[in-house]
C-alpha cells in the first residue's frame, strides 16, 4: 500500500508519541532507533501448546483495551481465551486509570477463566494472578519482586507490573477476565508522563527474553494459578502471597474503601484475600482501596 509523506510524517509522530524511538535518516526517510521485537502469534501458540494447550492466544495489533475485549465476547469465549496487544489504545488500570504500555517495550494481555461456582468465591482472584507473575519473574531471576496488596507488582518498591481483574456472575457459574500489564524497557519519555513511582523489568533482570517467550511463560503460569484456584480458592495461595507481601508489618494508610479510609498496621491476608489491618481497635478487614506507606 503506497503512503504519501505526510502520511508517514503523522504515523511517526503518532508511535513517537507513544514512546517508539524513530530516527531520522537523510535523505532517505525514518528508521527504528533499535529492534522491534514484535508479537508473533503463531510463535506464541507454538509455545504454549506443549504445556497450556487450553490456552487460545490471539495476538492483535492495536485495540481498545484487551480485558474489553474478552469481557465484551464472555459468553462465547472459552475457557483460557487471551489476548495480546501490540498497541491498546484505551488501556485501563484499576480504579478508573488508564494504562499506557509503549508499544515494543512492553506486553498488555488478558485471560478469560470460566469458574463453575458463585461469584464470591472469585475474592482474591487478583491477588492469585499476583502470584503468577511473580513465579516468572523471579525465575527470570529478580529475586526482589514482591506484591503490594491488592495486586501491583513491585521491584524495590516501585511498580513493575499491574493487574486488573474483571468478573461477570451468572447462576453457578461466573468468568473472570484477568488483565496483565507488564514494563519491560520503559522509554525515557513515556517514565515522565506516569504519575507514580515506576520502574521495568531490565532494572531486574540480567537479560530479558524475547517478548514472544515471556509472554509465554507468562500465560502458561496464569493458565497454572487459574486452575489452582478454581481448585481451592485463595486460601491454597495465600501462604505464597504472603511470602511475597511488600508491606506486611508495615504502617500503612488506605484509601478509597469507603469512609475516610484508614490507617494501622499490616498483620496480612485472609484466605478470602482480605487486606488484614490492626488499625488499634483490634483487626480489621478491608476488600478494596490502595494502601501507601507510612512514616513509622
Ligand atoms: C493497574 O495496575 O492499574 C492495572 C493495570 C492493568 C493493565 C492491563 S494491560 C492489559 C489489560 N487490558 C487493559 O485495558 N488493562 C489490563
Amino acid at each position: 500500500m503506497a503512503c504519501s509523506e505526510d502520511e508517514i510524517r503523522r504515523g511517526v509522530v503518532s508511535l513517537r508519541e507513544l514512546g517508539v524511538e524513530i530516527l531520522g535518516v537523510p535523505g532517505k526517510g525514518y528508521r527504528l532507533a533499535g529492534r522491534f521485537d514484535a508479537l508473533d502469534q503463531n510463535k506464541l501458540r507454538a509455545l504454549l501448546k506443549p504445556h497450556s494447550p487450553a490456552v487460545m492466544i490471539e495476538v492483535v495489533d492495536e485495540i481498545a483495551s484487551t480485558n474489553d475485549y474478552l469481557l465484551s465476547h464472555a459468553e462465547s469465549f472459552a475457557s483460557g481465551r487471551a489476548c495480546i496487544a501490540e498497541i491498546q489504545t484505551a488501556g485501563r488500570g484499576r480504579r478508573g486509570r488508564s494504562w499506557f504500555a509503549a508499544p515494543g517495550a512492553s506486553l498488555a494481555f488478558s485471560m478469560l477463566w470460566r469458574f463453575e461456582r458463585e461469584l464470591d468465591f472469585l475474592s482474591g482472584l487478583s491477588l492469585a494472578a499476583g502470584v503468577a507473575v511473580a513465579r516468572v519473574l523471579h525465575e527470570l531471576g529478580a529475586r526482589e519482586v514482591r506484591l503490594k496488596w491488592p495486586n501491583d507488582v513491585l521491584y524495590r518498591q516501585h511498580k513493575l507490573a499491574g493487574i486488573l481483574v474483571e468478573t461477570q456472575g451468572g447462576n453457578r457459574s461466573c468468568v473472570a477476565v484477568v488483565g496483565i500489564g507488564i514494563n519491560l524497557t520503559l522509554p525515557p519519555a513515556v517514565r515522565g508522563r506516569i504519575d507514580q513511582a515506576v520502574t521495568d523489568l531490565a532494572a531486574a533482570v540480567p537479560t530479558i527474553p524475547g517478548r514472544n517467550v515471556l509472554a509465554s511463560l507468562l500465560l502458561r503460569e496464569l493458565a497454572s494459578v487459574l486452575g489452582e484456584f478454581a481448585r481451592g480458592g485463595f486460601s491454597a495461595l495465600r501462604e505464597e502471597w504472603s511470602s511475597l507481601h511488600a508491606y506486611q508489618g508495615r504502617a500503612v494508610r488506605l484509601r478509597g474503601s469507603g469512609d475516610e479510609g484508614a490507617l494501622g498496621r499490616v498483620l496480612g491476608v485472609a484466605a478470602d484475600g482480605a487486606l488484614l489491618l490492626d488499625t488499634g481497635a483490634g483487626e480489621q478487614r478491608f476488600y478494596s482501596g490502595e494502601i501507601s506507606l507510612r512514616a513509622a
